[in-house]
């Protein structure tokens, strides 16, 4: 081992006392940190600690360290079942491709280290895509797509983290690329962690990704807090959607702040009969404390690829300003699917073109073999607490004539038109009841004197507690 360079952070043969003092010291620092198989004996910061400058690394913003963060990674990889690692990037600009994460590792970005992405397409190498949507979105890509600057498949256990420090994907080539119609293959995502299970994403700044955010995918148990994401809102930078949990069970998104050209939080879960055939819904959902800015779309999006299922989603204390429409539901014919069980409350909004938008009638499909007979579901949705100012229409609500939205509740909602003349409801083929909305709703909504419900039952995802350890 002496020819790696790794700091073992626990040595026991070890018996120089300062490295034994350094050790405690490194003990200490680790808090409060239980996973969802809590043991409470055993300390949860990684054994084995490096620096990506340990494995010639470079910070000049110029060299390419994707060499680097490969055989980092390869090496720390193999320390897995040995109490894990911790890959640390120091302060500096490091320039890299896309790059493979491994189990029970954790990558600490510095709070003075930006990782930029390379603007090289060699550097992005192409990957199958993904099975629940048969083709790449951008482009057909005869069934690849590139792979995400940040990527992990088959973990467990993964932390990628540090003190608000930097992922600049530098996507605007990629964007100009789509623009001009030169893609064949979709774009990377900034961060895509794909069939694992206990991830952890919190306090960093993302910057301007070529595509979609962050997109756990086919994943279980995700815990993501205190993430900014910042993208030039839309049409400059195409589908740069915050986070986008896909196909995903127990899924918590906390204390983020997202300004992009797409909707700040998408939920998904596949497209059309890809979707539907391989039939894994995103479920047990929590988003609290959100802030987006995001004129031309939703402040959290239910679709429009829901073809697996969208159920049991909680959405609390969430502000949004200048952003199109708060919770939208977009389905069409041929998705199939359902999205049901939403909840949502305490929402707090500025300057929104619609406060409630529904769409039955959304289009886009993967290809041209879809089911028009693959009706979506849309239904118990419920909605309280909410405060829309500066509104150009309150509700948009167009459900499907052979399969209606049902089952919609609003209680307790305040909309301040932009304009106080203008009728603030277009409702059709969607029914539900309401109590105090005002104005108040279509004849669609039967008057009642109720508080639409938020479940009072805890997610197993609400105890989970973040792996806090700095390096
Ligand atoms: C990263 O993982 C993907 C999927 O397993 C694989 O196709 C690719 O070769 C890996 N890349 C590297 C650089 O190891
Ligand atoms: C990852 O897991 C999926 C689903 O279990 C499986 O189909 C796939 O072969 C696995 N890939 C790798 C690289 O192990
Ligand atoms: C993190 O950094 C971003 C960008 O510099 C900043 O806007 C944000 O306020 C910082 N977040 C925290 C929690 O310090
Ligand atoms: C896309 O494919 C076309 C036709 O094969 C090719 O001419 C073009 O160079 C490719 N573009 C890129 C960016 O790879
Ligand atoms: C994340 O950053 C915030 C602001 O700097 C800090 O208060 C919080 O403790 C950090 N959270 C974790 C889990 O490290
Ligand atoms: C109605 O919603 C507002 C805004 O969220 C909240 O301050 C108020 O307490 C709610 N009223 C009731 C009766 O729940
Ligand atoms: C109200 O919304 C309109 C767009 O409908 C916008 O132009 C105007 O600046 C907003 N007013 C305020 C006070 O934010
Ligand atoms: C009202 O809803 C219908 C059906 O969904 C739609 O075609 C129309 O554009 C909507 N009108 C407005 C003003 O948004
Ligand atoms: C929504 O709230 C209403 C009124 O409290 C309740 O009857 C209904 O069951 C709630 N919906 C769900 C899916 O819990």
């Amino acid at each position: 081992m002496a020819s790696i360079p790794i700091i073992q952070g626990r040595v026991l043969k070890l018996v120089n006392v300062v490295a034994l003092l350094l050790l405690l010291l490194n003990l200490v620092e680790c808090r409060d940190v239980v996973s969802l198989k809590s043991d409470k004996h055993t300390s949860h910061c990684r054994k084995h600690k490096a620096s990506l400058a340990d494995f010639g690394g470079v910070n000049d913003g110029k060299t390419s360290n994707t060499k680097a963060f490969k055989a980092a990674i390869d090496q720390l990889g193999k320390l897995a079942s040995d109490g894990g690692s911790m890959l640390i990037v120091p302060p500096g600009k490091w320039l890299t491709g896309s790059f493979n994460l491994t189990s029970h590792f954790t990558l600490y970005i510095h709070k003075d280290a930006v990782l930029l992405g390379s603007q090289d397409e060699k550097e992005w190498p192409l990957i199958p895509v993904l099975p629940s949507y048969g083709r790449g979105r951008d482009a057909p890509g005869n069934g690849f797509r590139y792979q995400s600057l940040i990527f992990g498949t088959n973990l467990t256990d993964l932390v990628i983290t540090g003190s608000n420090g930097t992922i600049d994907g530098q996507g605007a080539t990629w964007w100009d690329k789509l623009q001009k119609d030169e893609l064949n293959f979709t774009r990377p995502y900034l961060i895509e962690i794909m069939y694992s299970n206990d991830i952890q994403i919190f306090n960093l700044t993302l910057l301007n990704s070529p595509n979609w955010n962050v997109h756990p995918v086919y994943s279980r148990n995700i815990f993501i807090q205190g993430l900014t994401i910042r993208a030039p809102t839309d049409p400059i930078s195409p589908n740069t959607d915050g986070i986008n949990p896909d196909s995903c069970t127990n899924v918590r998104i906390e204390d983020c702040f997202i300004v992009s050209g797409d909707d700040c939080v998408a939920i998904k879960s596949g497209w059309d009969q890809y979707g539907i055939a391989f039939g894994m819904p995103t479920k047990h959902v929590i988003i609290r404390r959100l802030t987006c800015i995001s004129p031309e779309s939703a402040v959290i999006a239910l679709g429009s690829e829901m073809s697996g299922g969208i159920r049991d989603v909680r959405a609390e204390d969430i502000t949004a300003i200048n952003t199109e429409s708060g919770v939208r539901i977009k389905s069409a014919p041929g998705r199939g699917g359902y999205v049901k069980n939403i909840f949502v409350r305490k929402m707090n909004m500025h300057t929104m073109k619609y406060v409630f938008w529904m769409t039955g009638a959304y289009g886009q499909h993967a290809d041209d073999h879809y089911d028009p007979n693959a009706l979506p579901e849309v239904s118990d949705i419920n909605y309280s607490d909410m405060v829309g100012e500066n509104v150009t229409l309150g509700g948009n609500l167009g459900g499907l004539n052979k399969r209606p939205f049902k089952d919609i509740c609003m209680s307790n909602v305040t909309i301040l038109a932009h304009d106080p003349k203008k009728s603030q409801w277009n409702c059709t083929d969607v029914s539900g009841v309401s109590s105090q909305v005002s104005p108040k709703p279509c004849s669609l909504f039967k008057e009642q004197p109720i508080k639409c419900a938020f479940p009072t039952k805890r997610l197993p995802i609400e105890d989970v507690k973040l792996k806090v350890c700095t390096p």
